[in-house]
């Protein structure tokens, strides 16, 4: 200690305070949404004042009103809303909705909004206080450490955390079906049938059952998931397990699902659906493959750009969140390559199309 000089040591101390607090900028946008704050200023049509966004907070105590400027600095800052001058002669700045906060809109098709309620539920987030006990105690996710169960037969069994979840992962799929459709058509010419294994509720598969009229989609997920869904048109639900077999298709697909496992299972799961796309006599004409939605952790040596490493910390947070809440982790390139190559499939592409994920096929 006696080497660090003054400021060195204050700048270290700024550095652990900033990460004690981190968790304020995720509470502190779940309370915007949990006010409606984002449709407030987006129905309000013009850049709104303080006195105006109090003023149109039904439920504010009055008490509470002055405190609305102290959430909303911390907002502006975190890039969720930005400031705007009123251009009414006075210099004084209104809020506005920044394209992040865009996608937090109720009536936005895009929105993420269920996305966050679902992981910024309590549920969700007690496994953390169970992390550092996780790590000296014999179970296999901190998520059942703090709940005595595991994720999914928690979420089969409260309707509450079930939905959530479930409508979560719909929200997140409109986004991704949007961008997927729109760049990735390639991936989907010339199946004749395609099953979304651990597909949930069934938006990414009914999104591409619309573009695809042709394909024969299947949702796959556990029984009581599909549970009461109607098929329709091209597209229908199958209950099972995923461990035990996978529905026959021309193509798997695969989002958000490896990530959740560990390489043990993923070996289950990935030969299951290799099997899947196997169990067909067509000859070569078709291009049977496996089609992942997944993360592929980036290499240090991209890192030098700032962009990369806001990336690289995102990835990094839903890795460790994997750890927290179920088996699974984030891969790299050269695990996903170790995994594939196990299961029995011959060779791969990484296509980085969405953003944070990239769409990797897979071949037999
Ligand atoms: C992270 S969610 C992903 C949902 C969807 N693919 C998406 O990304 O929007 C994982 C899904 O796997 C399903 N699942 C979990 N265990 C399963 C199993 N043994 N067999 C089939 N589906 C399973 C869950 O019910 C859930 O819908």
């Amino acid at each position: 200690m006696d080497k660090v000089n003054a400021n060195e040591l204050l700048e270290a101390q700024a550095h652990v305070w900033n990460h004690i607090f981190s968790f304020i900028n995720s509470m502190s946008l779940k309370c915007a949404v949990d006010l409606g704050i984002p449709d407030i200023i987006h129905n309000h049509g013009k850049p709104m004042t303080d006195s105006e966004l109090v003023a149109a907070l039904p439920t504010l105590n009055p008490t509470k009103a002055r405190n609305i400027h102290r959430l909303m600095r911390m907002l502006v800052h975190s890039g969720f809303f930005a400031q705007q001058n009123l251009s009414h002669g006075v210099h004084e700045d209104g809020y506005v909705l920044t394209n992040a906060s865009r996608l937090l809109l109720k009536d936005n098709r895009l929105s993420i909004t269920p996305f966050l309620k679902a992981m910024l539920d309590p549920i969700v987030t007690k496994p953390w206080d169970f992390l550092g006990i996780w790590f000296q105690n014999n179970d296999c996710t901190p998520f059942y450490t703090a709940h005595g169960k595991a994720l999914w037969d928690y979420a089969g069994h409260n309707p509450k955390l079930g939905n959530l979840f479930n409508e979560g992962m719909a929200s997140d799929a409109r986004l991704v079906s949007s961008v997927l459709i729109d760049k990735c058509k390639g991936s989907f010419e010339g199946l004749d049938s395609l099953v979304d294994v651990g597909g949930g509720t069934g938006t990414l598969g009914k999104a591409i059952a619309d573009a695809f009229p042709h394909l024969e989609c299947t949702v796959f997920d556990l029984t009581h998931v599909v549970a009461g869904l109607q098929d329709s048109g091209n597209l229908k639900y199958v209950g099972g397990d995923m461990f035990e077999c996978v529905p026959v298709a021309d193509a798997v697909l695969l989002k958000w699902i490896l990530h959740d496992w560990n390489d043990d299972e993923c070996l289950k799961i990935l030969k299951r659906c290799k099997e899947a796309i196997s169990n067909q006599d067509k000859g070569t004409v078709i291009k049977r493959k496996v089609i992942i939605l997944e993360m592929v952790v980036m290499d240090k040596e991209k890192l030098v750009k700032e962009e990369n490493s806001k990336t690289f910390e995102t990835q990094l947070l839903m890795d460790v969140l994997m750890m927290a809440v179920l088996t699974g982790r984030e891969r790299r390139e050269e695990e996903w390559a170790k995994l594939f190559f196990a299961a029995g499939f011959s060779h791969y592409k990484i296509i980085p199309i969405l953003g944070l994920r990239s769409l990797i096929e897979v071949y037999p």
